[in-house]
């Protein structure tokens, strides 16, 4: 059995980079549940799996989805922090209110020359307040949509990668001892649950997934500054003063992503590079390149000393094929059209024309909207990152978790062992 074992992580190496570019995400065919394809069937078929062994799979495999999810929602008090105190709009919109003040306060024996001279630059630096302010509200709270996206699909990915070397393991465990012993099921599964991760060591499993120090602490940053900069060229041009409709800020939000998703992409001719949505690609954001693979994990373990084995190295590059697959990027595509779609959602009642709703109608998503004075729709702006970020559950979490291209790109990674 120990052969088999060796075999089919032999056959996971050699097909390591053929492996996500030909399944079928896109062929519709792999559904939830259904665990097995390729050389996945033909190994079941062999062992001849009984119902109650692929009901345990399928089990194990949905708490690992659990897992994941848990694991996401751990980080995003961490994400919170770092985001709301590298752009601090709170301490602007203090700073602007002690402007205000000073303002009034100005000594009315002055000169009057010298009063409107102070004046002047008071609104000069006002206005310059104001716009920080637009722009940093902005930007953190879109970055904050990508941020929860990229580490809830990179913490997908870890652990279903993870899970598949346990599940390897558990398909064959369990059939090597059912011929043997005439023992329950349960007794078996009880066993399995003690020693399934056996494949990998809790120290490899441990040192992999220290790899989202990258994003949580640096990327993350890349990312928004990015995000910065495509803002203040659609929102930067925005009077404070103007008006603005629901139907403008979705328009400007769609400008933005594409901006940034574009310039995400590779340059390459390829034709299927026309697909913008295909080729998203936010590896460098996600993950540290390669060569800094020892300082990372020197960092997160305190050890300068410590070192990348195989295994490890494996996972690592693993990893980084199906960051720059097409199906991963159309799977983040997809989850961020979910997201910007609840993003909208949280934002409309802004734009609510209480006025000529219908008074009997608790439903706001065909509730007539108005427009309003952009400066108006700051305070929103500011306020919903935390709506982005708190809620038990977390919203954009859930949606992620809904998420039908999620759900098979992660029971691909978990069972996928196809070459066709
Ligand atoms: C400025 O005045 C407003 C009321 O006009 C008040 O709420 C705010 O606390 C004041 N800020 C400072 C810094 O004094
Ligand atoms: C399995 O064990 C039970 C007792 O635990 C016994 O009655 C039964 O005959 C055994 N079956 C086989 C196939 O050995
Ligand atoms: C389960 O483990 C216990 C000890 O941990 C052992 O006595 C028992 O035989 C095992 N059951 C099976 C089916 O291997
Ligand atoms: C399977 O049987 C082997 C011995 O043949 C034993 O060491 C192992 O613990 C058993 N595992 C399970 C899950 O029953
Ligand atoms: C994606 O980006 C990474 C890092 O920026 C780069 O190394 C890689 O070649 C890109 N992948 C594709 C498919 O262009
Ligand atoms: C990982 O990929 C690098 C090149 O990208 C290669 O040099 C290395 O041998 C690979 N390591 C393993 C364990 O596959
Ligand atoms: C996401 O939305 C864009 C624009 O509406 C669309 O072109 C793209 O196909 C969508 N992506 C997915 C994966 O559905």
């Amino acid at each position: 059995m120990s052969d088999l074992i060796e075999t089919i992580k032999k056959f996971v190496q050699n097909n390591r980079k053929k492996i996500f570019v030909t399944t079928g995400i896109f062929g519709g065919v792999y559904l939830i549940g259904r665990f097995a394809k390729g050389k996945l069937v033909e190994l079941q078929q062999t062992m001849a799996l009984d119902q109650i062994t692929r009901e345990n799979i399928k089990k194990r495999y949905q708490r690992n989805q659990f897992d994941c999810l848990t694991t996401t929602a751990n980080f995003l008090p961490i994400l919170l922090e770092e985001i709301s105190s590298t752009y601090n709009v709170e301490i602007i919109t203090a700073k602007l209110q002690h402007t205000k003040n000073t303002s009034s306060q100005i000594n009315p024996e002055d000169p009057e020359q010298d009063l409107e001279k102070i004046q002047k630059l008071e609104k000069k630096t006002k206005r310059e307040l104001w716009e920080e302010l637009k722009i940093m509200s902005f930007t953190r709270l879109i970055a904050s949509v990508y941020i929860i996206n990229l580490i809830s699909l990179f913490t997908y990915l870890q652990i279903n990668l993870i899970g598949r070397y346990v599940y390897i393991d558990s398909v064959i465990t369990l059939n090597h001892n059912k011929t043997e012993s005439n023992s329950s099921t349960s007794e078996r599964e009880k066993n399995l649950s003690d020693d399934s991760t056996k494949g990998l060591s809790t120290e490899i499993q441990a040192k992999y997934l220290a790899f989202s120090y990258y994003l949580i602490h640096v990327g993350w940053k890349e990312l928004a500054e990015k995000v910065r900069e495509e803002t203040e060229k659609e929102i930067g041009p925005l009077m404070l003063n103007g008006k603005i409709t629901f139907e403008n800020l979705i328009e400007i939000f769609n400008k933005i992503r594409s901006n940034i998703e574009e310039t995400a992409s590779p340059s390459s001719k390829s034709k299927k590079s026309k697909n913008m949505n295909k080729n998203l690609n936010m590896t460098s954001y996600i993950i540290n390149n390669e060569k800094y693979d020892n300082d990372i994990l020197a960092t997160v373990t305190s050890d300068p000393k410590v070192v990348i084995d195989d295994e490890l190295k494996n996972l690592l590059n693993e990893t980084r094929d199906i960051l720059e697959s097409e199906d991963f990027s159309a799977v983040l595509s997809s989850c961020l059209n979910d997201s910007f779609e609840s993003l909208f959602m949280i934002l409309k009642p802004t734009f609510i024309d209480t006025q000529n709703m219908d008074a009997n109608s608790a439903d706001t998503t065909n509730a007539p909207t108005k427009e309003i004075l952009l400066a108006q729709m700051l305070p929103f702006i500011t306020k919903s990152l935390y709506t982005v970020f708190y809620g038990v559950p977390n919203p954009f979490l859930e949606i992620i978790k809904d998420n039908m291209m999620q759900q098979r790109f992660s029971a691909i990674i978990y069972s996928s062992f196809e070459n066709n």
